[in-house]
């Protein structure tokens, strides 16, 4: 059973100046645009509530929408995705920035994208907290990156192991017992 490394990965504040940064450069590519926000549950939650708060200060005030998507079992993908819930908006039109938590194989991202195409969308942009590019499997990335990672296994802020360790307001690593 891994354990929670004491030490962050990244920190509260670390990640809090990094997403007033990130939402500056999106801030310029949203200008003027009918955003919707499509954030990928579970694991962007806490990133996409965040996010919209400093769209709030920048005067960016979008639809907010969520999907589900699912391809893990524990620490591994499987491969196979399942939408386990819609979203609930129409987004035919619109200008749809997908939040999610982090970008690993990009088979979660890709399929998302390609959905959300499928379902009218007038533009997609993606923006993901973490990236590890070096896991990539599908031919995808992100436009807006807040934190590009080595390949560890990453929990909190959203992000879970079996479900466990979401609530933590930092980054941590899992590491075997
Ligand atoms: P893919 O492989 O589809 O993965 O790009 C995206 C989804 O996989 C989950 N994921 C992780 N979850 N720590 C986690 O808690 C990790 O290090 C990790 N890597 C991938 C996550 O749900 C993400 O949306």
């Amino acid at each position: 059973m891994p354990i929670l490394r004491s030490e962050p990965l990244i920190t509260e504040l670390e990640i809090k100046v990094r997403l007033g940064q990130m939402v500056l450069d999106l801030a310029r590519d949203l200008r003027g645009k009918e955003l919707t926000v499509v954030g990928i549950l579970r694991g962007s939650f806490m990133f996409t509530a965040d996010l919209v708060r400093q769209l709030y200060i920048n005067d960016i005030h979008p639809l907010i929408d969520f999907i589900f998507v699912t391809s893990y079992d524990g620490t591994e993908s499987t491969g196979e995705m399942r939408l386990l819930k819609d979203m609930s908006l129409d987004v035919r039109g619109r200008y749809v920035l997908i939040v999610d938590d982090i970008l690993d194989t990009g088979r979660t991202l890709q399929f998302a994208k390609d959905y959300i195409s499928q379902r009218g969308a007038a533009q997609i942009n993606t923006c993901v907290l973490l990236d590890k590019p070096s896991r990539r499997i599908a031919d995808v990335q992100a436009d807006f990156v807040g934190f590009t990672i080595d390949d560890v296994f990453v929990v909190g802020y959203g992000l879970d192991f079996n479900g466990r360790y979401r609530d933590l307001p930092y980054l941590g690593v899992l590491k075997e017992e």
